[in-house]
């Protein structure tokens, strides 16, 4: 049966999603907010709409005969996008609006991870009162995360300690307007990613990456949306025993069997603390960028595994290369803070040499390629080691062209990579 494929967003995340449809029998049709060069170059057609607009999307899916639909980023899902396909007879690769709540409302994870014992949950308690909220603080013994219970494009938590005080933290807390506010015990430790393909009631996990939250080198600066992340050519990553991913899986596997009729990915953001794996937070997709890290190395078709979740069966066992991925992501200047939108940037694709590039949060036009205030475009080395993959990243981003764009360069170098396994040692005492 000829499949025609809809995906659902523009960024990164989804121009790695497309190239991994490029090869397989399906068409590929493609709408999002932005008209992402790399995406209107893979797709048969391209739609710029609004994609939290559910009746937008199903009468796109409508007219280029969608007959299955990837939802990329979260905003859709939360508004009910997958629901509405469904609705229309339209096979979404993706959660209906009540279990992306997994990821959208923050007070809902944590109550869900406590109903089903699900382990891995650090200490938390919800608020909807700012007053009780800051009492909370001052009573608490220990640091604590604080976080918006929406969706904040991964920019809202703070956390005492780390990057605010306890009374820098109230006065967060009582001057936003959030009104839901969850906060929990501060988990200290290094992070990592694993998503999982999920499919009536089955599913089958990648290797994990680490993502880089915060905007300058060294970690510092406020969190972003990711500046770039790293896997390696095994399914942990340096800092990690096989264990510590096996007991991660785990957590997603009780996770799994409580949500009952997921679909789509689950993307579990893990702390390996001295306690091993807790769960940072569920994303309801792919990460951006860990889905450029992951599906460069899926060797299994992506049509396959949405082929048979949409025909009633749990994901064919993911086959993934043994390659290491360095991504590192160009931003515009003062992102994420004052981004520079509407500047102009010159990518040279051609001479990005053996990395993959990806086009992210950027608009094409008619005289050029422009930034938005969202992440630019991100290159992806593939090697046997994190640091040949990183130099393979550098090499492209050298010659891509970065001018008036602000990039990570420490991500994936030896330097962080091994403070990554000096800080677990610390923490495990060895
Ligand atoms: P989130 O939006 O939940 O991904 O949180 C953004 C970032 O805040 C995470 O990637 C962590 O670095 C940090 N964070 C969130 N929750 C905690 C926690 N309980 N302890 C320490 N750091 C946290
Ligand atoms: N890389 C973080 C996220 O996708 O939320």
């Amino acid at each position: 049966m000829q499949e025609n494929v809809l995906l659902i967003g523009g960024g990164g995340r989804e121009h790695a999603i497309a190239r991994a449809l490029r090869d397989s029998e399906a068409d590929l049709y493609a709408c999002a907010g932005n008209r992402n060069p790399g995406i209107g170059r893979i797709a048969t057609e391209f739609e710029t709409l609004e994609t939290t607009d559910p009746e937008a999307v199903v009468e796109f899916a409508d007219a280029v005969d969608a007959t299955i639909a990837v939802v990329g980023p979260e905003a859709p899902l939360e508004a009910g996008v997958a629901d509405a396909l469904e609705d229309a007879g339209v096979y979404a690769f993706g959660p209906k609006e009540a279990d992306a709540r997994i990821e959208t409302d923050k007070a809902f994870q944590r109550r869900f991870m406590a109903e089903h014992d699900i382990p891995g949950c650090p200490d938390f308690e919800t608020f909807d009162d700012t007053h009780a909220a800051c009492e909370f603080v001052d009573e608490y013994d220990g640091d604590l995360a604080i976080k918006p219970a929406g969706l904040t494009g991964g920019k809202g938590v703070k956390v005492i300690g780390d990057q605010v005080t306890a009374e820098e933290g109230k006065a967060y807390i009582r001057d936003s307007d959030y009104d839901r506010i969850v906060l929990e015990e501060r988990l200290i430790g290094e992070e990592f990613t694993i998503q999982a393909f999920v499919a009536n009631g089955e599913f089958e996990t990648a290797p994990a990456v680490q993502d880089h939250k915060r905007a300058y080198e060294g970690d510092e600066g406020p969190n972003t949306g990711g500046m770039g992340s790293y896997s390696d050519a095994t399914s942990e990553l340096p800092f990690m025993t096989a264990e510590d991913y096996d007991e991660a899986v785990s957590i997603i596997e009780a996770t799994v069997d409580a949500l009952e009729d997921y679909r789509g990915i689950l993307y579990g953001q893990f702390m390996l603390t001295a306690e091993g794996p807790k769960v940072v937070e569920f994303n309801a997709r792919f990460g951006d960028p860990e889905a450029m890290n992951t599906l460069p190395v899926l060797e299994t078709d992506f049509l396959d595994v949405l082929v048979a979740a949409r025909d009633g069966e749990g994901p064919p066992e993911l086959e993934f290369a043994d390659q290491a991925t360095v991504c590192k992501y160009a931003v515009p200047e003062g992102y994420p803070t004052d981004p520079e939108a509407g500047a102009k940037v010159t990518v040279d694709e051609e001479s990005a040499g053996d990395a993959l590039l990806y086009y992210a949060s950027v608009d094409e036009r008619d005289d050029g390629i422009y930034t938005t205030t969202s992440r630019s475009f991100a290159v992806v080395g593939l090697a046997d080691s994190i640091t040949d993959a990183e130099e393979i990243a550098e090499d492209a981003l050298a010659v891509a062209g970065e001018e008036g764009l602000h990039v990570r360069h420490d991500i994936g170098k030896p330097d962080l990579v091994q403070r990554r396994i000096d800080h677990v040692e610390e923490l495990r005492g060895n």
